[in-house]
């Protein structure tokens, strides 16, 4: 069952039916500001940090689902809707809701008025703006009433939903002319204000929330609203708000557009106040003037447009196959800038205060995002570098308004630092930019103990070589990428974190996804060293990786399947000995893409053990048999129910590893197969069943031994987003950056006749054509640039500007 369309041309997901399984949301902004807007207008905005500089409240787990966010009433002569269906749910004429890239337009109609609400952040603005259509559709004069509202939440997201005994009693607001204006503790430290305007006179306002709904109400029946009544309050503590009241006239056919703006200001100290007690305004009235006209906003929106248009331009495909091309060409790419943005900070299953940037997460992330804005990914390698530790090791997470390491969580999470690999050397290989690796670079975000950003590549390498087991495999620490495989922790205690304890030294237990890792990223680290000539290093770091190969070889394969690891007490973890879970996908993923054994058949084994006992319908389960009891020395994943979550539900993040693995074995039947399951286009028609966006990915889907296997939950934020980009774009469809230039090496399902992609790559554009006429899954036959063959599949670096045409012969 469906609730919605895509419109591949507008780049929309359309929203015809406001009651979808879950609040099916979208991002809006892309570099400071940002809010979170669910399909029936629900959701909250930020500046840079959804903890620290949180503008506008949200009740996380609320009921009903999705309650609370930036909404409009109208009362038409005591008839009282909402455009957006929700908050007041009362039936609709029509309704729409267009998720597009970093816009969302939500168009309700009820006796004979519409109203359209685009929402929307222009680019290097601080503010979100809400151009609202309304439109007389009936035969006769029409004459209503239109209130906005916004709850403003007290700045530090936590501290607002758990200190009401001092936050009741410091909400300040302003009121001038038809802006609202929230200064909330702005006379002692703040330095910064918001503020909600419209560009109309307004014949009344509220700030007040519980006088302009009245305190036993909730938001679907406000008193002032119903009564047709603002009560023009002033908040002073309590919950301040900011709503509009605006008695609109319409003639029959008629349309009015009003534009609201959502603004954040920041003054400099000495700048602050207007006069004794009034803040400084000017700043907020230049905002404002910025976008005072329909024809101001449209530009901008025009601007937003061109902007995604040139992103997408960097990768496309023709594939022949729509829902595949939608993927690649329009959300999964979305996708990858809202997860370099968020990281796993805010979404609607992510509170916004709990977890900030990962270090893991935000690594990973740029592999889907390098080629979008290269700049960005080089800032960001840099920010989660120099939250590293001296002896490479490093903050699990930090926060992006500070960017400093959140000593909550800490470290010791082994497999970290080694991810730092793989983004540096991505972002090189899509720029040529081999001086990221000379930047100087502090650790702990000390400066006086910078060094170049190599070194910390370097310490990221030996941190695991200075870091190993009893088998010479690496120390897992408190978990290596399973969050919830936690050897060390021993946890008895309902009320301490899975994450954050470790109740035994961990010097025993160790990881095969990190041996993998290390092997992978390892041989990168060898490659980046010889592309700079430091050929020494390259040595001496190959014999470490030689070494780990074969301790893998010797210690990390159980006959069908690489282990998972060595418990604590040494013993095997993800072995046919073991009664449940005997197989994991992350070693196999991991081993597997290292090539660990590819030469004895190992991988090509390990695959098909995945096959047997892993995959299923809805895509690849973590491990298989599920545990079905807590078992103290694995930790959290066995506190799962058995098909949920680490404890065999697909976690969506790991099953491009296997499809990569796949096209490494030339298997682009299976490796497509694998995409397919999981990728969200392909599940739009069994919405009801999968339940969150079919237009993003989401981290785990029910494994087969769930109550219901195929549902998904925890949409947006998850590396499913760059992984499955990776996968598909760089290993299926094959085009690649390479140090010496773009390698074309496609895997494919042998029935497709070919596909075409375009590439902008340094500069230059690729316009390339992959034909497949003896129907085989890999293997370039032939390759040639502007029409002179190429030997192998690299195409060298072609000029800035110039355009290309490469034509690729499978066979
Ligand atoms: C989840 C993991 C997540 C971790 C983060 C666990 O409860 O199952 O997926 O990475 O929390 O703290
Ligand atoms: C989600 C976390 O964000 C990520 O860091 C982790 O690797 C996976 N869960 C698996 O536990």
């Amino acid at each position: 069952m469906k609730f919605g369309h895509f419109d591949d041309k507008a780049r929309e997901y359309v929203i015809t039916d406001p009651k979808t399984p879950y609040p099916w949301i979208n991002y809006l902004g892309n570099e400071d500001f940002f809010s979170l807007v669910s399909n029936t207008g629900g959701g909250y905005s930020f500046y840079k940090d959804a903890k620290f500089r949180r503008l506008t409240r949200y009740r996380y787990n609320n009921v009903p689902v999705d309650n609370g966010g930036k909404y409009f009433y109208i009362n038409d002569g005591g008839d009282v809707w909402s455009p957006g269906w929700k908050p007041v749910k009362a039936e609709l004429d029509a309704y729409s809701c267009a998720h597009g890239l970093s816009y969302t337009r939500i168009t309700g109609e009820r006796n004979g008025i519409q109203a359209e609400v685009l929402s929307f952040i222009p680019l290097g603005t601080w503010a979100e703006i809400q151009k609202v259509s309304l439109k007389n559709t009936s035969g006769a004069a029409k004459k209503f009433k239109l209130f906005s509202f916004a709850e403003w939440c007290l700045w530090n997201a936590e501290d607002d939903m758990t200190n009401f005994q001092r936050n009741f009693s410091t909400g300040e607001v302003e009121v001038e002319d038809s802006v609202i204006y929230h200064k909330t503790e702005f006379k002692e430290r703040r330095n910064h204000y918001a503020f909600y305007s419209v560009n109309a006179p307004i014949q009344g306002f509220d700030t007040d929330r519980d006088k302009w709904k009245g305190l036993y109400n909730d938001f679907d029946k406000p008193d002032a609203v119903f009564e047709g009544e603002p009560r023009n309050s002033e908040a002073h503590g309590w919950s301040p708000i900011a709503s509009h009241y605006l008695e609109v006239e319409l003639a029959p056919g008629e349309s009015k557009d009003l534009i609201f703006v959502l603004g954040y200001i920041e003054v400099a100290p000495e700048n602050k106040w207007e006069s004794k007690g009034v803040i400084n305004k000017s700043p907020a009235k230049e905002l404002i003037a910025r976008f005072d006209s329909v024809e101001k906003v449209d530009a901008e929106l025009t601007k937003l447009a061109d902007y995604w248009a040139n992103l997408l331009s960097t990768y496309s495909v023709e594939s022949g196959d729509e829902k595949l091309d939608r993927m690649v060409n329009i959300w999964n790419q979305y996708q990858c800038m809202v997860t370099f943005n968020m990281s796993r900070s805010a979404s609607f299953f992510e509170s916004g205060i709990g977890r900030g940037m990962g270090f893991r997460d935000s690594n990973q992330d740029l592999i889907g995002f390098v080629h979008q804005v290269p700049e960005r990914a080089r800032e960001r390698i840099i920010d989660i570098a120099s939250t590293q530790f001296e002896d490479g090791s490093a903050y699990h997470q930090y926060q992006p308004l500070t960017k400093r390491g959140n000593n909550a969580i800490g470290g010791n999470f082994n497999d970290d630092p080694l991810w730092l690999i793989l983004s540096t050397t991505d972002y090189i290989k899509e720029t040529g930019d081999f001086s990221i690796l000379e930047e100087q670079v502090p650790y702990d975000n000390d400066a006086s103990k910078a060094t170049s950003h190599f070194e910390h590549l370097k310490r990221s390498f030996y941190h695991t070589v200075n870091n190993l087991g009893p088998h010479g495999l690496p120390l897992i620490g408190r978990a290596d990428w399973n969050d919830c495989l936690n050897l060390n922790c021993f946890s008895e205690d309902p009320n301490e974190s899975f994450q954050t304890t470790g109740n035994k030294t961990g010097r025993t237990a160790e990881s095969l996804m990190i041996a993998g890792l290390f092997v992978l990223y390892g041989n990168e680290f060898v490659k980046l060293c010889r592309e700079i000539g430091q050929d020494g290093e390259a040595a001496e770091a190959q014999a470490h990786i030689d070494q780990m190969v074969e301790a893998v070889k010797k210690h990390g394969w159980d006959g069908e399947w690489f282990l998972r690891a060595y418990d604590y007490y040494g013993k095997k973890v993800g072995s046919k000995e073991n009664e449940e879970g005997k197989i994991f996908i992350e070693s196999q993923g991991f081993c597997g893409m290292a090539g660990i054994g590819l030469e004895d058949g190992l991988v090509e084994k390990s695959m098909d053990s995945v096959k047997e006992w892993l995959d299923c319908d809805y895509g690849i389960v973590l491990q298989q048999p599920a545990f079905t009891k807590y078992y103290i020395e694995y930790g959290e994943i066995s506190t799962y129910p058995a098909g949920y979550k680490e404890n065999a539900g697909i976690f969506c993040h790991n099953n491009p590893w296997i499809m990569i693995t796949e096209t490494l074995l030339g298997r682009g039947d299976k490796a497509f197969e694998y995409y397919r399951k999981i990728a969200p286009a392909y599940l739009e028609e069994i919405s009801d069943l999968h339940k969150v966006e079919p237009y993003a990915y989401c981290q785990m889907i029910a494994g087969k031994d769930a109550y219901l296997p195929g549902e998904g939950k925890n949409s947006w934020l998850t590396g499913t987003a760059s992984w499955n980009f990776a996968a598909i774009t760089q290993y299926i469809l094959g085009v690649k950056p390479d140090y010496s230039g773009l390698a074309i090496n496609p895997c494919i399902p042998s029935s497709w006749d070919g596909f075409k992609v375009t590439r902008k790559y340094r500069g230059a554009t690729y316009n390339i054509t992959v034909t497949n006429p003896s129907h085989v899954s890999k293997g370039v036959k032939s390759l040639t640039l502007n029409g002179n063959a190429i030997d192998g599949y690299i195409v060298p670096p072609q000029q800035a500007g110039t355009v290309c045409n490469v034509e690729v012969t499978l066979g």
